[in-house]
């Protein structure tokens, strides 16, 4: 076998896995007046990170909502995306102008959502310039616009390109039209592939979001969708289903209209088909959750300067900024959103600020991320070595053989990659809830 799938012993490490890590934006706490003072404190202080940062505006907007989607959208019918324009630039221009934003560096701008693909190809040229304008964006910055082939016309493709996108993230989530029907995507397998095909041919990267342990999704499903992705030559961000409250689909299951998710075994052989058919065709896994062909993605500076870079990101309901030790989300309803940018306060919903002791147990989440911890830089910011920290997490991981450790630094291992949210875990402050 070429390239086998991450190895697995007989008694498994844990008993199923663990999908997303600690710290992510629903634990952070409801935004209290002092911490907005603390926050916008911090915002006029010089940016010492020494990081590259990301600028990702969402565009909280789609024509229709997904049965599966967890993302706090509104409908494009129910709000004025002139309106909703002008108070996201207000919101981007409020953190132009602090010293923490003036002195930093920016390498992406990424358009998110939602689906921005809502917008003309002028309203979306408009807001990258608006943002290029504003902020100071390195030599070689890129370009990426978030789209879905349901409101991705190929003109716009063809103009997105012509200004000089480089990446079209595509929602793409299974090339099985039964399964597209049941999950109320509106477009058919065949709309995806011309998006894709057309953004291929004018040069464009392509980065499909894939998801599996759907309901319903026979094991030959997934392999056709990942054999399409392969044959069409795009980066993957192959996600598990996480069925969310309140969702559409979650509705679906609990009436029976759609049949329930398979197991965690089921989950995770669907996993281990997808390492082993994407490795074998020449895919790396990196970061969180993508598989990828091109070499200098894998140093993609947004996720390499975890946990002291930045990602700036505004717009309803957006959640996953971080400024060095705060992490922010913002107001999803897109009314409360726009009043609260309108009167001139920065729409955060709900903030966090780390400790010392937690930046640590963060600095070990870039082992989610497949990126090793480094002991100098470890030693430089917190006086200590990782070993003095979590001398028992460190040494069952190593026992089980889910991580190695040498002079320099901590990485995951082979058998480690496919438990890598279970690892994330074992630093996780016990007050924190999965
Ligand atoms: C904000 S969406 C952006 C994609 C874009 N709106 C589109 O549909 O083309 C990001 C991705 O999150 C993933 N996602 C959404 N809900 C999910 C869930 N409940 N579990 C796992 N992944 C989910 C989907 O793959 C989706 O494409
Ligand atoms: S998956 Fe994309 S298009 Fe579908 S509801 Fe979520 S954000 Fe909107």
């Amino acid at each position: 076998m070429k390239n086998p799938a991450p190895e697995q012993n007989k008694s498994e490490a844990y008993d199923s896995r663990e999908n997303w890590p600690p710290y992510t934006y629903r634990d952070y706490p409801d935004i209290k007046p002092e911490m907005y003072k603390s926050f916008i404190e911090f915002l006029s202080t010089e940016n010492t990170s020494g990081r590259l940062m990301e600028l990702q505006p969402w565009i909280s907007i789609c024509d229709s909502k997904c049965a599966f989607c967890y993302f706090p959208t509104t409908a494009t019918a129910n709000v004025s995306i002139e309106r909703y324009m002008d108070m996201l630039k207000k919101e981007l221009d409020m953190y132009a102008k602090t010293k923490y934003v003036k002195t930093s560096v920016f390498d992406e701008i990424v358009l998110g959502g939602g689906t921005p693909s809502v917008l003309s190809a002028e309203q979306m040229i408009d807001l990258i310039d608006f943002c290029k304008e504003r902020f100071t964006v390195n030599d070689e910055y890129f370009i990426k616009v978030t789209g879905s082939s349901k409101t991705l016309a190929l003109n716009k493709i063809d103009k997105l390109a012509a200004y000089g996108v480089y990446q079209m993230d595509m929602g793409a989530q299974t090339f099985d039209n039964k399964l597209r029907k049941a999950l109320c995507l509106p477009d058919t397998a065949e709309n995806v592939e011309q998006a894709i095909r057309r953004a291929k041919q004018l040069g464009l990267c392509v980065c499909v979001d894939l998801m599996y342990n759907l309901p319903g999704q026979t094991m030959e499903s997934w392999i056709n969708t990942l054999k399409k992705a392969i044959e069409l030559d795009v980066e993957i961000d192959a996600y598990s289903l996480h069925v969310d409250p309140g969702t559409p689909l979650e509705k679906m299951i609990e009436r029976g209209v759609s049949p329930p998710q398979g197991n965690a075994e089921y989950e995770k052989q669907q996993y281990l088909t997808a390492y082993k058919l994407l490795t074998e065709a020449g895919y790396k896994a990196v970061g969180h959750d993508r598989f990828s062909r091109v070499e200098w993605h894998f140093r993609e500076n947004c996720l390499n300067g975890w946990p002291w870079g930045g990602i700036l990101t505004t717009g309803a309901g957006c959640f996953m900024g971080y400024l060095q030790r705060f992490s922010y989300s913002n107001i999803e309803d897109i009314n409360a959103y726009i009043a609260t940018v309108d009167s001139g306060k920065l729409p955060i919903k709900r903030l966090s600020e780390s400790s010392d002791e937690d930046m640590m147990r963060r600095t070990m989440t870039r082992l989610y991320l497949r990126l090793p911890v480094d002991k100098t830089e470890f030693k430089q910011k917190f006086g200590k070595i990782p070993e003095d920290v979590f001398p028992q997490q460190l040494q069952r991981l190593k026992e089980k053989g889910l991580i190695e450790i040498d002079d320099k630094e901590i990485r995951i291992t082979k058998l480690g990659d496919i438990w890598k949210g279970n690892i994330a875990w074992e630093f996780a402050p016990e007050n924190i809830t999965k």
